[in-house]
């Protein structure tokens, strides 16, 4: 027997996926587990929250599209079932925080107490973001959606670098399912739109025997920021959706778009998901560029990407060396 949190959850998600169509007491019964008596009691709570939940009278229910709130019933709700269920892909269990120093911190914190895979923390705000190469990433109250992922993928240490195309793609996916929208990527860990970032990714892995014992994948993507929530060194190097497209979406959408992306190139051949990232990756791939990386300065071209996810630089001698990590500079 589902549980109580599970049954709202197929609730909310039997809402949204009508789209702001109503749909029949019996249907949502069916879909919940909750008894059709109990659903306007089982609502609520979610009403309180924000959710515009319409109830007719002459029977059926609708859900239009609620501002930018968001709970976890909702996220799990709206993760596909059978994506959930490949073993390949965790069920994500998201906890989603008000404020946080970063969510890439509380969850490697949830990760040396055991926790599953599948684990989703997201904050509304984070007051110590980090980006990468000590920087610090702007995560102002309610402007982006700071996440980190659990993941403890079957994975040799030397491969880890496929989690970094994985993700990235993952997040010009979801990008494209929300906004219509197909950013570029620039390697390693860059989403761009229109020339400027949009978006980054924070992998911390942890070893364990030359396996990938557990990898916290953070990811910031700006959705709903103003250029003036960007610091004045940032302004005319970052966008947000908002920016990019004159709308504002939700970060719950933008979430549950990303959850289904990751659990979509989880499941995938690691080879489609080289394709994918190949296809946007254009900001790199046959680009002069120089990398900085832990064993100096690299010149040379861009020229693809191997099965472990290392990117190939091919040096002014012809020399090609896969290179896991550093910083790209195009010259
Ligand atoms: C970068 O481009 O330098 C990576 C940015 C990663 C930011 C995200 S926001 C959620 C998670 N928590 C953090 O402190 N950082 C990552």
């Amino acid at each position: 027997m589902s549980s109580a949190r599970d049954q709202d959850a197929a609730l909310l998600g039997a809402l949204f996926a009508a789209d702001g169509q109503r749909v029949t007491r019996r249907k949502l019964a069916t879909a919940s587990g909750i008894p059709a008596d109990e659903l306007d009691a089982r609502l609520v709570p979610y009403i309180e929250a924000g959710y515009p939940v319409e109830f007719h009278p002459q029977g059926g229910i609708t859900l239009p599209e609620p501002p930018d709130i968001w709970c976890a019933e909702e996220i799990v709700g709206r993760c596909p079932a059978p994506a959930r269920k490949n073993p390949t892909v965790p069920a994500w269990d998201p906890v989603l925080l008000a404020k946080t120093s970063s969510t890439n911190d509380v969850v490697r914190e949830q990760a040396r107490k055991g926790a599953r895979s599948g684990l989703v923390v997201a904050a509304s705000r984070q007051t110590k973001g980090r980006g990468r190469l000590g920087r610090a990433w702007e995560s102002p109250a309610d402007g982006g959606l700071y996440v980190s992922i659990l993941l403890r993928p079957n994975l040799a240490m030397s491969d880890a670098g496929r989690l970094t195309i994985l993700s990235s793609v993952a997040m010009a996916d979801a990008v494209e399912a929300v906004a219509d929208v197909r950013p570029q990527i620039k390697w390693p860990n860059d989403i761009m739109l229109d020339g400027r970032k949009l978006g980054g990714l924070l992998i911390e892995t942890e070893p364990k025997g030359g396996r990938v014992g557990f990898a916290v994948v953070g990811i910031g993507i700006n959705v709903r920021q103003e250029a003036h929530d960007f610091s004045a060194p940032l302004r005319k190097l970052a966008t947000s959706l908002h920016l990019a497209t004159g709308r504002l979406y939700r970060r719950a959408d933008v979430l549950v778009a990303l959850l289904q992306a990751l659990a979509r190139r989880l499941a995938a051949p690691f080879d489609d998901t080289r394709e994918a990232w190949i296809a946007a990756g254009s900001l790199t791939l046959g680009q002069r560029v120089t990398l900085t990386t832990t064993r100096g300065l690299k010149h040379g071209q861009a020229v693809g990407l191997d099965e472990s996810g290392a990117l190939l630089l091919r040096d002014a001698a012809g020399e090609i060396e896969p290179i896991t990590a550093g910083d790209m500079q195009a010259v």
